[in-house]
């Protein structure tokens, strides 16, 4: 298990980040949706983490071929069908993984066996095993079918009209991949649009999806194969935002990063930051699948504390990062309705409250979000419960005081070079 020390900064700093890890809710896609096309798909910039590392080795054992191709990019090429895999699927640490791979094999003839590590076997499966045993998948795991392994046997699935509980991508992603392969129309609805990368590249693809009244989404299954994806990923938001967050709390620092996603349901986190007092600007380059530009956050004076109960799925995976500047601002910060984070890498509503408690800040837990206490952070040891977020998180914080963080290796998860960006910015050792 790796520990890391990051010295407190010495000075503010002015940073160009061209080099934030590739998004990965889009590398995950990516590889996955090349197998609902008969052509090669061509991806430039994929995230060379292990989440999305697991995702390619998954299609290559379900018959993909991976060829390298230059600047970086891949070539991925589909098998005629989908192979019957003679080993287990592993999805490592990606929740995104296993849910997707759910929906997509649901409707393909073959046995298919899904595990992951310890982290991703604890968390909860049954959001997308039950609508999918509905339309007559056959799923199985632990706990009636809740926890991985997941044993899926694919085959016909029956035409659906699921209005979802939870708003979630993951859940979303799942059923409309499944919709792709089922007996006739189908209709998804969740209460609020969680990130819809899925319906962006499948659009893009060619496949029919619409949208209906009252936020529903009409499906068609596929007539035929989709046209392959033809895409550069751009940086990941929620991976830039740890140094968003790092710019505002160090007095006089500012960063800038370029080719970075823009879409509106990943960016809410600049927004809040933003409100908080960072000055924060966003500029459209392209719109590839979805827009892209650049974003400049710029210390912008002492930040305020923040209610944030609204639009969370915009902004999840960045709590707890968020978590860091609520510390350092003025006042009482709250998150609600933010249960979701009790079911991510870790529980991250214990896990960030008891870092932020070692951090000498005082906070209170609700079973859906926390208060937070703005005051003045100080070095502490950290666990980080192997979650690569709460790792991050509170190596920015270290940025201001110092910080030890125990078992870091979870970083390689989603952003590989995390360490040698905030390297750029203090000692890290
Ligand atoms: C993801 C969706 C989100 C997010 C996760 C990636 C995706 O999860 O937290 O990191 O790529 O679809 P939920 O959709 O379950 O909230």
């Amino acid at each position: 298990m790796k520990t890391v020390r990051v010295a407190a900064a010495r000075n503010p700093f002015d940073l160009l980040c061209d080099d934030i890890a590739p998004d990965k809710s889009i590398s995950h896609r990516s590889a996955m949706f090349a197998l609902l096309s008969d052509r090669p798909s061509r991806v430039k910039n994929y995230l060379r983490g292990e989440d999305t590392l697991a995702t390619l080795s998954i299609v290559r054992s379900l018959g993909v071929a991976v060829e390298e191709e230059d600047e970086g990019a891949i070539r991925i090429v589909p098998p005629e069908r989908i192979v019957e895999p003679e080993e287990i699927l592993d999805c490592g640490n990606a929740g995104t993984a296993m849910r997707l791979f759910c929906g997509l094999l649901a409707g393909v003839e073959g046995s298919f066996v899904l595990t992951g590590d310890r982290y991703l076997r604890r968390r909860p499966m049954r959001r997308v095993v039950d609508p999918l045993r509905k339309i007559g998948a056959a799923i199985d795991g632990r706990e009636g079918g809740n926890l991985a392994p997941l044993h899926i046997r694919g085959g016909a699935l029956e035409p659906f009209e699921y209005h979802s509980p939870v708003d979630s991508a993951q859940v979303k992603s799942a059923l409309i991949l499944a919709a792709l392969r089922a007996k006739g129309t189908c209709r998804y609805k969740e209460n609020f649009l969680s990130r819809d990368h899925t319906e962006r590249m499948l659009l893009g693809m060619g496949a029919e999806l619409r949208k209906a009244e009252e936020g529903w989404i009409e499906i068609e299954p596929l007539a035929k194969p989709l046209e392959p994806l033809d895409l550069r990923i751009p940086a990941d938001p929620s991976s830039a935002f740890f140094f968003a967050v790092a710019a505002a709390i160090v007095p006089g620092s500012v960063v800038r990063f370029t080719e970075i996603s823009l879409n509106p349901t990943r960016i809410e986190a600049f927004r809040v930051l933003e409100s908080m007092g960072a000055q924060v600007e966003y500029r459209i380059v392209e719109d590839r699948y979805e827009p892209i530009g650049e974003i400049r956050v710029a210390y912008g004076g002492g930040l305020r504390a923040v209610e944030v109960s609204e639009r969370i799925p915009w902004l999840i995976d960045e709590l707890p990062a968020l978590a860091v500047a609520m510390a350092v601002a003025e006042g009482t910060s709250r998150v609600r309705n933010a249960a979701e984070l009790r079911v991510k890498e870790s529980d991250r509503i214990a896990s960030v409250l008891t870092a932020l408690e070692a951090c000498g800040i005082e906070t209170e837990e609700y079973p859906d979000g926390y208060a937070i206490r703005g005051g003045e952070l100080r070095a502490a040891r950290i666990d980080s419960h192997g979650d690569h977020r709460i790792a991050m998180s509170f190596a920015v914080a270290g940025l201001l005081c110092g910080m030890e963080i125990v078992d870091t290796d979870c970083v390689a998860t989603s952003f590989p070079n995390f360490f040698d960006i905030l390297s750029r910015i203090t000692e890290v050792e």
